[in-house]
């Protein structure tokens, strides 16, 4: 039988600070501390999250630990995320984690957070996805159609070229006047609402790539042009706005992950991401398993948004193969997949 490998995963890349424990392919703990200060600003403001990561890193850290009942000196390596995200962000994590990697003697391993996010779908027992599979990555900075055929290998067929979708989310709910993150505001007013009401125009990009920006400058307008004429138009129809703009984001969305998995034949459809939370995706997912025959993967809502269990696992497979770094190790913001 195979030892156990004690992992500590830390991730700091955007406004979430969070620490994980895993024992091979388990998660003992997954903390994660949010920050609030955001939402004042209607946006992340990176100097603030890197400060806030600096007071949240030990105590989550600490609570990580108490949590999978494990002491420091029972783990075997330390995983982080070294991008993509924001620098002053990355630089929290990595430092801490090179410090305590040299302060502890153990093997240092440095994880790509868009590789974790998909990964993260391993870090649950009962079914996993197949390889190979397709995963639509979804999140504030990234949105990726990636072709997973091993734990470590994967292959980006497509990608945004301007906004993420978690963007398209976030500043339609600025121009609605709704608090950041306003992603889960719109899925939650969507609910109410007629999907067919008002239509944004999807932009056609090459191959399986995406845009946002088109639609999201065309919702400004829409809503200025509505609010001269109706000054309480967003009021009397939020959750019809809501539930419109959101069906054109997934419309988008699965036009391009069905030509892909058509192109690829592949029937096996992943999602990830703190996008993935969404509860319209999660149900279009669902209907192509019902009515096209895939098989989908849909994670829970923990290992949807930032986390390190995620950090962690990805650093387990990274060690089978000793995929290990050095302490000269720096943060990527732009690290590609
Ligand atoms: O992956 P994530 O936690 O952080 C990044 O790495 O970006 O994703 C955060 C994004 C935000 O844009 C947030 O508005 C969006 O995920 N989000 C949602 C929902 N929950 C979170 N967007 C739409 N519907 C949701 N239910
Ligand atoms: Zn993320």
């Amino acid at each position: 039988m195979q030892d156990p490998i004690y992992i500590l995963g830390i991730e700091s890349s955007c406004d979430d600070t969070s620490a994980a424990v895993s024992c091979n392919q388990t998660i003992l703990s997954n903390v994660v501390a949010n920050q609030d200060i955001h939402k004042q600003y209607g946006g992340i403001v990176p100097e603030l999250a890197s400060r806030d990561h600096q007071k949240n890193i030990v105590p989550v850290i600490n609570e990580a630990l108490a949590k999978a009942s494990i002491d420091l000196t029972q783990i075997n390596a330390i995983a982080f995320t070294r991008g993509p995200g924001l620098m002053g962000s990355l630089l929290v994590g990595t430092s801490f984690a090179k410090s305590l990697a040299l302060a502890l003697n153990i093997p240092l391993i440095e994880v790509n957070h868009m590789q974790a996010h998909i990964l993260a779908h391993f870090c649950l027992p009962g079914a996993v996805p197949s390889f190979p599979f397709l995963c639509l990555t979804v999140s504030g900075g990234h949105t990726q159609i990636v072709k997973v055929t091993d734990y470590l290998s994967f292959e980006l067929l497509g990608q945004t070229q301007d906004d993420a979708i978690g963007e398209a989310f976030d500043k339609a709910a600025k121009i609605l006047g709704l608090p950041y993150p306003g992603g889960p505001l719109i899925d939650k007013y969507a609910k109410q609402g007629n999907a067919k009401k008002y239509k944004f125009p999807i932009s056609n990009m090459p191959g399986f790539d995406y845009s946002f920006s088109g639609i999201k400058t065309s919702f400004l307008y829409f809503i200025q042009e509505q609010t001269k004429q109706n000054k309480n138009f967003i009021q009397e129809n939020l959750a019809d706005i809501c539930a419109s703009y959101q069906a054109c984001l997934a419309d988008s969305l699965f036009k391009k992950l069905l030509a892909a998995a058509e192109q690829q034949q592949i029937k096996t459809i992943a999602i990830a991401g703190g996008v993935s939370a969404n509860s319209l995706l999660r149900q279009r997912l669902l209907d192509l398993q019902e009515e096209n025959n895939y098989t989908v993967f849909i994670p829970p809502f923990e290992y949807c948004t930032d986390n390190a269990a995620m950090i962690a696992l990805t650093g387990y497979f990274k060690s089978l193969k000793k995929e290990f770094c050095d302490l000269k190790v720096t943060p990527s913001a732009g690290y590609a997949l």
